[in-house]
């Protein structure tokens, strides 16, 4: 028996409970369908069309402080390639996090809300001239370096003491998708660890730079506390084998993000508690027993602070068969495709007391491949016109959205306490056309 042929027989009171774990805390079932931060999602959708990210502000807020309480004296750069535009940086400034930038452009979005340079990490696995002469130009506090050329580059082009950190691949499987899995060895990103020795010492042959100390990041949306535990561990081993090598103790250790968060109900919450101790406990203690000071650590987790905080909202176009088809797609949510990601839909413009029945939800490109949400139960009656939401579209959704077949891409709608504002306006045709000239 499916998930779907035991609900209609449980009647209406499943259509208006909300499923835990995945929506906003703000978010409640009401007599009109879904409200977001005291807002009903049919008001969000006919002030601001659809589709429309919706990002509850309390949400980031509340997560940031949450895993502030959980790792005292942890430094939390927030990895902005999740989500990056300049009210959640600004968010992120006054929570006091730092940021974790892979390019010029999202450092252009951090210099636009003058986020604090000494806060800043720029990363990112290839950097382009543009990206080290924003990073030089603002000062950012630290960079790490991915390879040989690119610590031969930014020696040769560094005015003062530049501090970095060398990204290392401590071949450790943090059992993800294999398209976010880093931190094994045979792909692109760091030095394994048999080469990682070469690189610290290249970096402390560059009189341009200051080796601050070791980064890593095994993969994303990552459950395994054991896997960020050995990495942990073997980072701190590195540190050792630098100390007796060069005679030199790093004193600083970034764990890097990848933090899992759920996208269905029922799907286990990242164990955070559980991480703060264990990693804790496994760096000081290895490094107690090699004899070296506990380093000062870092995590740079996007994925955990923004993906539960966004709701996307589509309008239902037509219904044909069992597929509801919407307004939005691949060029909004590209992890479907890209993942598989299996996601969560609601209708939320209003209530039904129709039966469910199993339906795919999908978008309005030209692939078949095109599937918001594959065999998902709605109500039989939803139909033309009809507000949709899915949950937990707060990272690598508007980061990953694209113009493909032209369509313009949705806005961001920061809600808060019953007022709603774009934070960032829905693309038109006009930016489609001023790019294209000619
Ligand atoms: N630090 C580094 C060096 C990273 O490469 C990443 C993510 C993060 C931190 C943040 O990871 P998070 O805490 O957000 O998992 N588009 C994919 C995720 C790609 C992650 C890329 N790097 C997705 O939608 O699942």
């Amino acid at each position: 028996m499916t998930l779907t042929d035991v609900l209609p027989s449980l009647g209406r009171s499943l259509h208006t409970k909300l499923e835990p774990d995945v929506w906003p805390r703000s978010t409640v079932a009401t007599a009109d369908g879904l409200s977001i931060a005291g807002i009903s999602a049919s008001e969000l959708a006919a002030r601001f069309g659809t589709p429309a990210y919706i990002l509850d502000e309390d949400e980031v807020r509340r997560r940031c402080a949450a895993y502030q309480a959980a790792l005292p004296g942890f430094e939390i750069a927030y990895a902005g390639k999740s989500l990056t535009c300049r009210a959640v940086l600004r968010w992120m400034a006054e929570a006091g996090l730092s940021l974790d930038v892979c390019s010029a452009g999202e450092l252009a979005i951090a210099r636009a809300v003058g986020f604090p340079a000494e806060r800043i990490l720029l990363h990112g696995n290839v950097k382009t001239t543009e990206d080290w002469k924003a990073a030089l130009e603002y000062e950012v506090g630290r960079i790490v370096v991915d390879s040989l050329d690119e610590i031969e580059q930014l020696g040769s082009l560094a005015r003062h003491p530049q501090r970095v950190l060398v990204r290392v691949t401590p071949g450790v499987d943090g059992h993800t998708h294999k398209a976010i899995a880093t931190g094994v060895e045979n792909q692109k990103f760091g030095f394994p660890l048999r080469d990682a020795m070469t690189a610290v010492s290249a970096v402390l042959a560059q009189p341009g730079l200051r080796l601050d100390g070791l980064h890593c990041h095994i993969g994303s949306q990552i459950r395994s506390v054991a896997s960020f535990e050995l990495a942990a561990r073997r980072m701190v081993e590195f540190m050792g084998e630098i100390r007796d090598r060069h005679g030199i103790v790093l004193r600083s250790l970034d764990l890097g993000g990848g933090h899992a968060v759920p996208y269905l109900p029922g799907e286990q919450e990242f164990d955070l508690v559980g991480y703060a101790q264990r990693v804790q406990v496994a760096i000081s203690y290895t490094a107690s027993s090699l004899g070296l000071p506990t380093p000062r650590l870092t995590i740079e987790p996007g994925r955990a602070l923004v993906a539960n905080a966004g709701v996307t909202l589509y309008r239902v176009i037509t219904v044909k068969g069992s597929y509801v088809a919407v307004d939005g797609g691949m060029s909004d949510n590209m992890r479907a495709s890209l993942y598989g990601a299996r996601y969560l839909v609601r209708l939320a413009g209003r209530n039904s007391r129709a039966p469910l029945r199993t339906v795919s939800v999908v978008g309005r490109h030209c692939e078949a491949g095109d599937i918001i949400a594959a065999d998902v139960p709605l109500p039989a009656d939803v139909h033309a016109g009809d507000v949709l939401a899915v949950p937990v579209t707060g990272a690598y959704h508007h980061s990953l959205a694209s113009n493909y077949n032209q369509v313009c891409r949705p806005p961001i709608i920061g809600v808060c306490d019953g007022y709603a504002r774009p934070l960032v306006r829905r693309e038109t045709e006009e930016d489609l056309m001023a790019r294209d000239v000619g």
